[in-house]
């Protein structure tokens, strides 16, 4: 059952409006900001994608839906909500701009979240002047309605009991939420797709493979193993009888021979840019974005019902997850909308205590 008794979104492109989705269909009331006069209609349109998915996913009747007003200011949308995610492009200053807004007119113990792909928490958290103590980046993977990973990462002010509360309210959504150990660019799933980006543009701008050749070398092979196990227990298993200690010997060596080209990249130039989309362009067939979107999560609801139903009926991986949250979504269709409950909740955790101080991080001399 969710904590949040009312959330704000701010930005509703892409990711934003993915997140009002998920939201909105755990009967979440969210206030959104987003300057685009196409807003609106961008975020119905992901909304129907979602309403889509999650009448696959739960086919006995979805919850009642949250409420979604679209506020004119950032203050108006975040005046009353207990969690606020920011979605907006991806340059510094214009977070530093928003989050400055966002800490300004926030409840103080709300918790903001940031969609960011890879800018470090410390660097946007000095915007914030009055908390910037609740500030984590929540950074989510598209479909945010469907995929259910989101890194958390805190800031060198970030309060830890911020990183909790992150993490309940993440979980409440159906989330799995991975607290990133230490702050670096890019956090980790990116780190790692930038690496296997990096290396496919080479090899498609060296001519060793089309986009789609590539893509069918990901989903008929390596693709389905990281889907349900990852890189390194795919690896143990990879190992033999002898498991990844025999792996390790066995390809370690390889990391001196020339199999990548990681440290180096291709120039992007518009001949790269060019090479690239016109052979997506061919690889889509003529299939429209939202067409291949519902491939996509027709596709991503299977795959996730499918791992739900191994590993002895317990599910495994994401399909484990997925199993709980089908259900917690149907219980919560099964339910009166008796909001208060919620509201309860919310109140009763008190997110980010106000009168806190962040810890001083310089040894103090004991007494
Ligand atoms: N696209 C992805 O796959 C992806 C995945 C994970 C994280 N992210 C991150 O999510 C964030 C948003 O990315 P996106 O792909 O949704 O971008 P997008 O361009 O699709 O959407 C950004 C939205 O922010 C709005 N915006 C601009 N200025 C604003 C302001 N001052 N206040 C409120 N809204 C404003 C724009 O009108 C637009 O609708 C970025 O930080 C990005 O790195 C993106």
């Amino acid at each position: 059952m969710s904590i949040i008794n009312k959330a704000a979104a701010i930005g509703g492109g892409v990711i934003g409006a993915g997140w009002v989705a998920r939201l909105l269909l755990n009967g979440i009331d969210v206030s959104i900001f987003d300057p685009d006069p196409e807003a609106s209609r961008k975020v119905s349109e992901v909304m129907k994608g979602a309403r889509r998915a999650y009448k696959q996913m739960v086919p006995g009747g979805l919850p009642r839906e949250g409420r979604l007003t679209f506020a004119k200011t950032i203050a108006e949308a975040v005046a009353d909500a207990d969690f606020i995610q920011e979605s907006v492009p991806e340059r510094l200053d214009l977070k530093h701009r928003v989050l400055a807004e966002i800490d300004l007119y926030a409840p103080a113990n709300a918790i903001v979240g940031s969609s960011t792909s890879g800018i470090k928490p410390t660097d946007m958290q000095v915007a914030m002047k009055k908390h910037p103590e609740r500030l984590v980046v929540g950074h989510p993977f598209n479909p945010v309605y469907l995929l259910p990973l989101v890194e958390i990462v805190g800031g060198e002010q970030t309060f830890p009991e911020a990183i909790e509360v992150a993490k309940e309210i993440y979980a409440s959504i159906g989330m799995k939420p991975v607290v990133i150990r230490k702050e670096i660019e890019a956090f980790v799933g990116d780190r790692l797709l930038e690496a296997a980006w990096r290396e496919a543009l080479w090899l498609i701008k060296d001519g060793i493979c089309t986009v789609e050749e590539l893509d069918d070398i990901m989903r008929y092979g390596f693709g389905l193993r990281w889907a349900q196990m990852g890189m390194f227990q795919v690896y143990r298993v990879a190992g033999g009888e002898a498991g990844m200690r025999h792996f390790m010997a066995q390809f370690g060596p390889c990391l001196k021979w020339p199999w990548t080209k990681l440290m180096d990249v291709p120039e992007f130039n518009d001949e790269l840019v060019d090479l690239i989309a016109t052979q997506s362009d061919d690889q889509a067939h003529g299939l429209s974005i939202r067409e291949l979107e519902k491939i996509r999560d027709d596709n991503l609801v299977a795959i996730m019902d499918a791992l739900s139903k191994q590993n002895k009926g317990k599910g495994w991986g994401a399909g484990a997850l997925h199993k709980d949250y089908t259900k917690q979504l149907a219980k919560l269709a099964a339910k009166k909308p008796v909001a208060s409950k919620a509201a309860e909740k919310a109140k009763a955790l008190k997110p980010v205590k106000k009168a806190e101080k962040p810890k001083k991080k310089t040894g103090k001399k004991k007494g």
